[in-house]
């Protein structure tokens, strides 16, 4: 991949909030890159780490690190509660944004980044409208944060333009509603729209589609699809379904107790993968192969992945995956293996990569 296709270059991520049980290490030395127009997929069971990593990529996770060090620190709720813990709490690492290393960045300089070049769809709906401004305030917000010259008239257009785009029904009547008169397909449409809005390189889309029933997941996939089709955006597309991952994706990465797994060609991770983490991930999946047997009458079986994921404050030495993992053999026990590239764009984290 040449340097100057790269939008993003995550090198040595680390992310960990204090807690009373100890430190939770919710991103664990993650790298990756992404490159300008493409959609990476970010894969992992629920509590891996995807939305810490998101957080720290849009400079908010040392807010949350701290949200969580005052509850940890309550009056009666913490004794043992360490300073020490506290301040190896937060991101470390370099995030490499158009030159920048937003880790580095004051908030001052962070906030005229976020929300006009990297513009972030949060997971969980409901927190992320106010409910005491209209839809259509809302959905201009990032123009009037990152334009002093912005008009009143020309930003109505802009919003209602956006609000269409992602297919918003109605949109000059409900431009002034609050956002308690909207489903929650029409609210994450609403999101999607905030998102755009500004022109930025870079979306991060944490689970869009994860609070909705299915009809409604497939009109917001078509709309991630058609931003994809007709926008110049980079896309970072986060979710524990492997279904919504292949519908956009154009390289996948696979998280597993805060650390990347597999990254790797979305064709061959789906079809060749070579952790066996993402070929556990896979095999839960429903192929069509599976769909065409099941029509003839055959019943193919998803194998799944033994066992649960790990307590984030007690990880298992070594690769975290192998109390699950069918290969594991006295090393993977002992010692985390290698991020290394095993060939062209594509990364792989296993002792056992040359003998699977
Ligand atoms: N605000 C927070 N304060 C303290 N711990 C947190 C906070 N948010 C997440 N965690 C912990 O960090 C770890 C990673 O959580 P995270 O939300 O990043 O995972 P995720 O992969 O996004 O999960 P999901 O698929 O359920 O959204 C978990 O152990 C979780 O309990
Ligand atoms: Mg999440």
């Amino acid at each position: 991949m040449s340097e100057d296709e790269i939008l993003l270059n995550v090198k040595n991520l680390h992310a960990y909030y204090p807690s009373r049980k100890g430190l939770i290490k919710a991103v664990r030395d993650v790298s990756f890159t992404v490159k300008s127009g493409e959609c990476l997929g970010v894969l992992g069971e629920s509590g891996c780490g995807k939305s810490s990593m998101a957080l720290s990529l849009v400079g908010l996770f040392n807010r949350m690190a701290k949200f969580a060090a005052g509850a940890a620190k309550s009056p009666g709720l913490l004794k043992e509660f360490e300073k020490e813990e506290e301040e190896r709490a937060g991101t470390r690492g370099q995030v490499v944004f158009r030159g920048h290393d937003l880790l580095q960045l004051d908030n001052e300089d962070l906030v005229k980044i976020r929300g006009k070049e990297i513009s972030m769809i949060p997971q969980g709906l409901t927190h992320a409208l106010n409910p005491q401004y209209s839809v259509g305030m809302q959905t201009g917000e990032p123009l009037e944060i990152h334009d002093e010259n912005v008009r009143l008239l020309g930003m109505k257009k802009k919003v209602l333009d956006f609000l269409d785009l992602v297919r918003l029904a109605d949109s000059e009547t409900r431009y002034i509603m609050d956002p308690g008169s909207f489903s929650g397909g029409e609210a994450q449409r609403i999101l999607i729209a905030m998102a755009l809005i500004s022109g930025p390189y870079l979306v991060i889309a944490d689970e869009p589609t994860s609070a909705l029933d299915v009809t409604i997941q497939r009109q917001i996939m078509n709309v991630l699809q058609m931003i994809k089709e007709d926008f110049d955006v980079s896309i970072i597309l986060i979710s524990h379904d492997a279904g919504v991952i292949a519908e956009l994706s154009d390289r996948v990465a696979v998280m597993y107790a805060g650390r990347m797994m597999e990254i790797g060609a979305a064709v061959q991770m789906f079809h060749h993968p070579s952790h066996p983490y993402t070929m556990g991930l896979m095999s839960s999946f429903p192929t069509i192969a599976m769909m065409r047997m099941r029509a003839g009458g055959k019943r193919p079986t998803l194998r799944g992945i033994r066992g649960e994921p790990p307590d984030m404050t007690e990880l298992p030495s070594g690769c975290p995956f192998h109390p699950r993992c069918d290969y594991c053999i006295d090393i993977c026990k002992t010692e985390f293996p290698e991020f290394r590239e095993v060939e062209t764009d594509h990364w792989v984290s296993c002792h056992r990569y040359e003998d699977l």
